[in-house]
């Protein structure tokens, strides 16, 4: 029986392993990448094929990014973001800063789109097994989202901050580790923090 259903867009070396995993999982999954080629061999495993953007949001209440940056992500969405309100939008486009993922989180809160930020410290063999997942932005988004994310691997929640999981990801170790007290701060006094 289906655990639920989860559109991924982007079939890149990420999006793939995501794909898979969320289908060998037992999710029925619904899948779009601008090559369409890309999607052949996960139809022939069992996704659903969408021809469009706005066909894979109309699938599943639960959509994953996976492209390349927020740029491709606010390109291929901010057209269909009416008709994703009301649904779990979670992005794992990790080639990112801080400030993209707040500016998209705030695109997606003006149009009633639960969003959720999200790092994927990991290379796409990992998926499924040692990969850690740093997610931020809408709470509610993560607890929606968490069953599906737990496949993939750890899902960390970081904070209400979008910008969070992305500050994770540059920030270096030594600073990451004094920064953790940093987190509650407001943005303006927590330093140092990449735009
Ligand atoms: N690979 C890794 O080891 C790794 C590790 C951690 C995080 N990530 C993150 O995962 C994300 C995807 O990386 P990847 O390794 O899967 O890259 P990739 O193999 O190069 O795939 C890039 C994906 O983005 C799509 N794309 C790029 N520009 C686009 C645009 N303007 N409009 C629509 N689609 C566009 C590509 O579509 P086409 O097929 O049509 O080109 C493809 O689906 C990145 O944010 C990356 O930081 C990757």
């Amino acid at each position: 029986m289906p655990k639920g259903t989860v559109s991924i867009l982007g079939l890149g070396a990420m999006g793939s392993a995501v794909a898979a995993r969320l289908r060998e999982t037992g999710h029925d999954t619904t899948v779009w990448n601008r090559t369409p080629a890309k999607a052949r061999p996960h139809v022939e495993a069992g996704s659903a094929h969408a021809a469009t953007v706005a066909e894979a949001a109309a699938a599943s209440d639960l959509v994953v990014t996976v492209l390349l940056d927020h740029a491709a992500v606010r390109e291929h969405l901010d057209p269909v973001a009416d008709h994703l309100a009301g649904k779990t939008l979670v992005n794992l486009t990790t080639t990112t800063t801080p400030n993209e993922a707040r500016s998209t989180a705030a695109g997606a809160a003006a149009h009633g789109i639960g969003y959720l930020d999200g790092a994927v410290m990991a290379v796409p063999a990992m998926i499924g097994d040692t990969a850690r997942l740093l997610h931020s932005g809408d709470h509610h988004a993560f607890t929606t989202a968490e069953p599906a994310l737990k496949a993939l691997g750890t899902a960390e929640y970081q904070g209400a901050d979008a910008g969070l999981a992305a500050l994770k990801t540059v920030l270096p170790s030594k600073t990451r580790r004094s920064s953790r007290a940093c987190t509650s701060c407001s943005p303006a006094s927590s330093r140092p923090r990449p735009s």
